[in-house]
């Protein structure tokens, strides 16, 4: 159990770079299945979740070696085309290998990834896109049993819900299929156009990535590219829920702000002013927030779930009432009760948040329930009185790189203490 210590009530101040994304990196990694030979990725973070995901890479017979932040998986040997129990089950998204390792070797046989602390996940989007493809699904006592039935064929699909981690795991399938896949009611979010970017680099022929219609053109082969993970836009929306809540300003570097439009709206409506130049965000707070009148979690270009908790938190102490309403996962308000302990007033109906500020947050002894909500803590943590100790099992290093380090340089008083 790693626990963060923190002294809070210090702004954050100065200026620090976000690293690549986590959600980029992954199904990129995955991808590098498909794309044979030398796959070169930089801006690679350096997170547990990564770590899993190259463990797989390893097992299923790539070379995976790291220099600084460039992850190099040499992918021309694939000798396995399972996933063990133990490996699916570091990383929930491991099924994002599904599509890849069936399109690369003609069969795949993952055991289910089951639930999670945000929610029941289920995977049917995913598979019922390999099923249109022409792969045939056995799905038994916690395993899945994928075959390509004599080759995938390219055909329309279109999701019954905007999937991330679908739209990814198709693409991926489809890049190497024979003919043409329609995906409609795509995920939009700015991971699925970084990955199009990297299998296109490969040679795949990948158009609408980032739009709701996808055309996927099957090439007979992919080879191994080379790329460059756009910044990670959940990270960077963090450490501006962190400076706002301590009435702090802080530059952040290395962003695509077009990629952050939903949250910095909520950001000014709390009267933060936000400034954009370039590559990077600045942000001055006020000192104690307003409060915001709906916040309502949806699909990309909507306001991100992944960043609901931390916004959350930073609306403890907002004059007014900050209503939340979370869309996308069912349990996805774990940490609430931990803020509850700092002396935040929050009421949960269901889906709905509904947060009345309060003028002050005292220091707690308090557990991260997941990785987001872990991050709330320590944004509650900053902007209270006294001491905060976040325990965590974890959960924030699996998207967070050394976030005490971080916010240390930040003006923040925190340590881990492992
Ligand atoms: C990805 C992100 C995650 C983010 C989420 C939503 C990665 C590694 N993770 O997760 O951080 O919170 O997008 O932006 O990129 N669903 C089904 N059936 C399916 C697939 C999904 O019912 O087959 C449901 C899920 O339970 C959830 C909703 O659809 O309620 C959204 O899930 P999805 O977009 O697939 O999220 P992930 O790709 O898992």
């Amino acid at each position: 159990m790693t626990k963060y210590v923190i002294e809070g009530g210090r702004k954050l101040c100065g200026s620090t770079k976000v690293h690549g994304s986590k959600n980029s990196a992954l199904p990129i990694l995955a991808a590098c299945i498909v794309c044979k030979g030398k796959n070169v990725i930089h801006n690679c973070p350096d997170l547990s979740d990564i770590d899993a995901t190259c463990n797989i890479l390893k097992h299923l017979g790539c070379t995976v070696s790291r220099e600084g932040d460039t992850v190099i998986v040499d992918s021309t040997e694939v000798s396995e085309n399972s996933i063990p129990d133990n490996l699916m089950r570091e990383m929930r998204s491991s099924v994002i290998f599904l599509g890849a390792i069936l399109s690369r070797t003609g069969e795949a046989l993952l055991s289910s990834p089951g639930g999670c602390e945000i929610g029941l996940r289920p995977i049917d989007i995913h598979l019922d896109g390999m099923e249109k493809l022409g792969a045939q699904i056995v799905s038994e006592y916690g395993h899945i049993r994928c075959s390509n039935g004599g080759g995938l064929k390219g055909t329309k699909i279109n999701l019954s819900f905007p999937s991330v981690g679908a739209t990814e795991n198709i693409m991926i399938a489809a890049a190497s299929a024979d003919g043409i896949t329609v995906i409609t009611n795509a995920a939009r979010e700015p991971e699925i156009s970084d990955l199009a970017d990297f299998l296109n680099r490969g040679g795949a022929r990948i158009a609408g990535a980032g739009e709701s219609t996808v055309v996927i053109e099957g090439v007979k082969s992919l080879t191994g590219a080379e790329h460059t993970v756009i910044p990670d836009r959940i990270v960077a929306a963090s450490y501006l829920s962190a400076a706002a809540f301590t009435g702090g300003e802080i530059e952040l570097k290395s962003v695509i702000p077009a990629h952050l439009e939903p949250v910095l709206n909520v950001f000014e409506e709390s009267g933060c002013r936000i400034d954009v130049n370039g590559r990077s965000i600045s942000l001055t707070s006020p000192g104690r927030l307003k409060s915001v009148k709906m916040i309502r979690t949806m699909p990309y270009p909507g306001f991100p779930t992944d960043i609901q908790a931390p916004v959350a938190a930073m609306l403890t102490k907002a004059k007014g009432t900050s209503i939340i309403v979370e869309t996308i996962f069912e349990s996805r308000y774990k940490y609430i009760g931990e803020l509850m302990r700092f002396g935040a007033n929050i009421n949960v109906d269901g889906r709905m948040a509904v947060i009345e500020g309060v003028p002050m947050l005292h220091g707690a002894n308090v557990v991260s329930p997941d990785l987001r909500g872990g991050m709330a803590l320590i944004v509650a943590g900053l902007g209270a009185e006294g001491t905060t100790v976040v325990a965590d099992d974890n959960h924030i290093c699996r998207g967070y790189e050394t976030p005490e380090k971080v916010l240390s340089e930040l003006n923040a008083d925190i340590k881990r203490i492992d």
